[in-house]
């Protein structure tokens, strides 16, 4: 799981497997959140993995430290001000598990506030502290408030100015982006309307869905606008019709074939090198801008985003979840840019919380993240 050489060859240190870890401690069933320099290297922070510090009930103590298969012998209990923690020296390395830290660093604090980070394998997450809370820690037992020599995700070369923002229909994806995108003072980009004025044209032109040569001609000549909030094809508002019924349940089919998303990828890819963006869309974080400094996962349960899209458009209830429910089926079943969370995506769940306190939170993890 780490290398052999980690602990004997400082040069070598960066090959921490520390995500592989973290997955055999998510294959368990206990509750801890993960958090120290481990937590910034997670959230794409240049930083050397040291030590893994979790942050746990006392009562999973014992359990974790027979999960790290940690003998009597290699555990030591540390008071070092108001930090209490098990000093364990593991096969995989050294690991910390905390207690109580300071007065408002609670273990309870810190899960609610925790973000989400999925990795690895199918349904494998884990609760990852934010900054702040690396930082609460770091002071509680005198250290510096970050690891001197770490680089922010966003200052490091090559990365792309995004914040990539995917999940399903109704999530509250376009919302949140936009407020976020405003909030931020960034360009919102609205990858959806993307297929969607492809999909137009090729209705438009009522090309053959099975000629892929004929829809590749058509996905690269578009010329698709964004101006003061409208959508344009070529000088042609298009705003609302790409919103239409029928534009709306072509364009999952026509946004599969390979050709329309390669088009569409490069596009946005060319965008990214051209300023600050706020993206949504549904392979942002795994396709377009994999290094993005941040990248988020929108959801809410899928009653909550029919009752979302039944307000706005009149629809009953149950047929829109119905149409939600068979959108999400073609969006993630298809082979290309399957709708997922990136492995190192925050995973937020919107259902019942206000936009407000989303973009709250979003816009705390860009300034955690040195992106603004
Ligand atoms: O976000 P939206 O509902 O406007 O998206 C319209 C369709 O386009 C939806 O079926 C998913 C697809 N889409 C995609 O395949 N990739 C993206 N980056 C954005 C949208």
């Amino acid at each position: 799981m780490i290398d052999s050489s980690y602990s004997e060859n400082p040069c070598l240190r960066q090959t921490l497997k520390l995500q592989e870890l973290l997955a055999s401690l998510a294959a368990s069933d206990c509750e801890f959140v993960v958090i120290g320099s481990s937590a910034l290297a997670l959230q794409g922070w240049d930083v050397t993995p040291s030590d893994l510090d979790l942050f746990t009930y006392n009562s999973e103590v014992d359990r974790i430290r027979s999960l790290l298969d940690v003998g009597q012998d290699k555990a030591a209990w540390i008071e070092d001000g108001e930090a209490r923690r098990v000093e364990c020296e593991t096969r995989l390395g050294p690991v910390d598990i905390y207690l109580d830290v300071s007065g408002d660093l609670t273990f309870d604090r810190v899960e609610k506030e925790s973000v989400v980070i999925v990795f690895g394998r199918e349904g494998h997450s884990v609760k990852v502290g934010s900054l702040a809370h690396v930082r609460d820690m770091r002071a509680a037992v005198g250290r510096t408030p970050v690891p001197v020599d770490s680089i922010p995700p966003a200052h490091k070369n090559e990365t792309p100015h995004v914040i990539a923002i995917d999940g399903p229909a109704g999530a509250g994806k376009s919302t949140v982006t936009r407020a976020l995108a405003r909030h931020l003072g960034f360009t919102y980009l609205d990858t959806g309307a993307m297929y969607r004025s492809v999909t137009l044209a090729v209705l438009e032109q009522r090309a053959d869905p099975d000629d892929h040569g004929e829809i590749a001609r058509i996905a690269d000549g578009v010329e698709i606008g964004f101006r003061g909030g409208k959508v344009y094809l070529g000088d042609r508002d298009v705003t609302a019709a790409i919103r239409s019924p029928n534009v709306t349940e072509a364009t999952p089919h026509i946004a599969a074939f390979p050709e329309v998303r390669s088009a569409m990828v490069k596009r946005q890819r060319q965008l990214f090198t051209e300023g600050a963006y706020v993206a949504e869309g549904r392979d942002m974080g795994t396709v377009v801008a994999p290094d993005a400094p941040l990248k988020i996962y929108l959801t809410a349960s899928p009653e909550e985003r029919a009752r979302r899209r039944s307000l706005e458009t009149g629809e009953p209830v149950t047929e829109v979840l119905m149409a939600i429910e068979e959108r999400d089926e073609l969006d993630s079943g298809r082979k290309l840019s399957a709708l997922k969370a990136a492995e190192d995506a925050v995973v937020i769940d919107t259902t019942g919380r206000s936009i407000d306190e989303v973009v709250e939170e979003l816009a705390g993890l860009a300034r955690d993240r040195g992106i603004v």
